[in-house]
């Protein structure tokens, strides 16, 4: 896969850019900008380079439709005062705006395309559809970069059709988040301990799947943790459930058994009402979730355990906050795991735009941890062993005799 260098020189160039600018985004404000700020090494040295550089990226799920909520604008003015220039935004992705943006650029400028997601095209299950968005995307380039690691599972016209047309190279970021992922699939060191979190079982199925044969522990939290607690027989009240997820979680209970892996699971729960701000709280034990209780973290003891499972670990992977952290008196559990993670001997990986915005949010240095990953699902499935369509695609380049 080629990187950067590979694209020769890129002076005067424009180089279309995809990087994963999906940030949090409430009335317009951007909460973390942890991606954004990811996405600027790459922008930068192509600017740098003299090339013409035009990014391209999503937020949120529009419904291929422009959608002012969803209006890449405050992102592009925010990447602008990362990089400490001015960025150009076109409204609309390939329509006149873009043309007009693009042409105007001078060498080492840089413009942001309005969300691409705001084009059926981009998101379409028909290839034609597709490829019919990714050429007019591809009239605004001589090159592609493909750089927004947390959008390379998504077969999308602007992450996998666009890289079929023209040359292209894999940008930093990517390159380091693969670097990353392959330490933890390949010989990792062990004891190797992968903490799991978030609100769904469905959503983490595959990776579990996959993980019961290569981590030597897993520990599980947050909001699909009822499921599992349901699985061994428990009520857990009017917690989070996935009703038709408890046959799978009694099934990997049983694969872990057997394959010898350790499943870790919270022995105390903190339990409030409403999940709400000030909502009355209290901590109980896994097995004896009130009726009317919504388990809203895990517990104290629970933190303790966490943290000894992780102690000696030489290999973390974590994706998914413990609780629902955003409210501070149920941050207990994120905050320990995260904590635990910064004390470990060895490579430490946190991913998943939550767990990510968790440990800054929660006030972690970012280099406390070995590696910070901007990709959710992107990492589980790379982990799950998948196919990403956006790394394959850049396997070859246009033209070139397979
Ligand atoms: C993400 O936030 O997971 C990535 O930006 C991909 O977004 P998507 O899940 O909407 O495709
Ligand atoms: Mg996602």
């Amino acid at each position: 896969m080629s990187t950067l260098d590979s694209l020769g020189d890129v002076h005067g160039k424009s180089v279309l850019v995809r990087s994963d600018l999906n940030v949090p985004l409430s009335d317009g404000k951007i909460g973390d900008d942890g991606r954004i700020r990811a996405s600027v090494p790459t922008i930068r040295e192509l600017a740098d380079a003299g090339a013409r550089v035009v990014v391209m990226a999503h937020l949120g799920r529009p419904k291929g439709a422009p959608d002012p909520a969803y209006s890449l604008a405050p992102v592009a003015e925010r990447l602008g005062e990362l990089l400490g220039e001015p960025v150009a935004f076109a409204a609309d992705t390939v329509g006149p705006r873009a043309h007009e943006v693009v042409e105007a650029l001078a060498p080492g400028q840089v413009a942001v395309l309005e969300n691409v997601r705001f084009d059926p095209g981009e998101t379409s299950k028909d290839d034609g559809e597709r490829e019919v968005f990714a050429r007019r995307l591809a009239e605004l380039g001589d090159a592609f970069v493909s750089d927004g690691f947390g959008v390379v599972h998504r077969k999308q016209a602007s992450v996998y059709d666009v890289a079929r047309l023209l040359p292209h190279a894999m940008g930093g970021l990517v390159a380091a988040e693969v670097a990353v992922l392959r330490r933890l699939t390949e010989h990792p060191d062990r004891p190797y301990a992968v903490v799991l979190g978030g609100s769904k079982v469905s959503d983490k199925l595959g990776v579990i799947d996959a993980l019961l044969t290569k981590a030597d522990r897993l520990l599980i939290g947050g909001g699909m943790v009822f499921t599992f607690l349901r699985a061994q027989g428990h009520d857990v009240g009017r917690s989070l459930l996935e009703e038709d997820q408890v046959e799978a979680c009694r099934g990997y209970l049983a694969k872990a058994e057997q394959a010898g892996v350790r499943i870790v699971l919270p022995t105390d729960v903190r339990v409030a009402d409403e999940v709400k701000e000030g909502s009355p709280l209290s901590v109980v034990p896994a097995d004896q979730i009130p009726a009317d209780g919504i388990g809203v973290d895990i517990g104290p003891a629970s933190e303790e355990l966490f943290a000894e499972a992780l102690a000696d670990a030489r290999t973390v992977f974590w994706n998914g906050p413990m609780g629902v952290f955003e409210i501070d008196a149920f941050a207990g559990g994120t905050r320990a795991v995260a904590r635990a993670l910064t004390r470990v001997d060895g490579l430490t990986v946190v991913g998943g735009g939550d767990s990510a915005a968790a440990v800054r949010t929660l006030g972690f240095a970012e280099s406390a941890f070995s590696h910070i990953s901007t990709g959710g699902g992107a990492s589980l499935e790379y982990l799950e062993g998948k196919h990403l369509p956006g790394l394959e695609v850049l396997e070859d380049q246009p033209g070139a005799a397979r």
